[in-house]
């Protein structure tokens, strides 16, 4: 393993309070609850009811999610695969800052292929992600349709739209998966949340 020279180049890390003290004083454990599914699967509603739930049980979390970074920091990526890893790597980083900060995060991303979830997890670190499969069939989506882009993607004014005309990978590394095709977003939030507890609970 190569020597890590961080501590030589910025002394100030030995000053600046850790994760586990940021741990302790939140009397939670951090992680990184990454939700993975189509547009539409339910990602964010999943993820939001969540938080709420977490909230109400004393947890301090922070939602991110890809219509809101999209306008934000990556405002200038596209959906190209290229500019989608960029996408997932910048969150990813973004993400690693919450968790020294002993915050959990719930980052709601398509987040498509596999190498891409890859960038996730050797970013974050696998001991620090609980990765969600938020399952629903491209024809229940596109059912729902509640932006309208699956319209617009069938229709040829979007581009390389996830489900349509770009890929959508099983995550065959998903640690826990939601059938959002059968269940409501409470029983969802139900199912998630009974897994995530004994992992942040301090
Ligand atoms: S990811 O593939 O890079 O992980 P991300 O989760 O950030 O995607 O953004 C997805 C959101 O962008 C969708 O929920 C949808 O609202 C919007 N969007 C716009 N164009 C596309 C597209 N071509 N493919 C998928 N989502 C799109």
């Amino acid at each position: 393993m190569s020597k890590d020279h961080s501590e030589e180049i910025y002394p100030v890390f030995d000053q600046i309070i850790n994760r586990s003290d940021k741990e302790k004083l939140l009397k939670q454990k951090a992680k990184v609850i990454w939700l993975t599914g189509l547009s539409g699967a339910g990602k964010t509603t999943i993820g939001a009811s969540l938080e709420k739930e977490l909230y109400n049980m004393g947890y301090l979390t922070q939602v991110l999610d890809g219509d809101n970074i999209r306008s934000g920091i990556n405002r200038n990526l596209k959906f190209t695969e290229e500019d989608r890893l960029e996408n997932i790597r910048r969150i990813a980083e973004v993400t690693k800052l919450f968790l020294n900060c002993g915050i959990i995060t719930i980052n709601c991303f398509i987040t498509p292929t596999e190498s891409i979830r890859q960038i996730a997890r050797d970013i974050i670190g696998t001991e620090n992600m609980i990765e969600v499969y938020i399952n629903a069939s491209i024809e229940a989506c596109e059912k729902r349709d509640e932006k309208g882009l699956y319209q617009k993607a069938r229709a040829g004014e979007l581009k390389n739209f996830t489900g349509i005309d770009s890929p959508f990978e099983f995550p065959e590394h998903a640690d826990i998966e939601l059938l959002t095709n059968n269940q409501s977003i409470q029983e969802s939030t139900h199912q998630l949340l009974q897994y995530v507890l004994e992992k942040i609970a301090y």
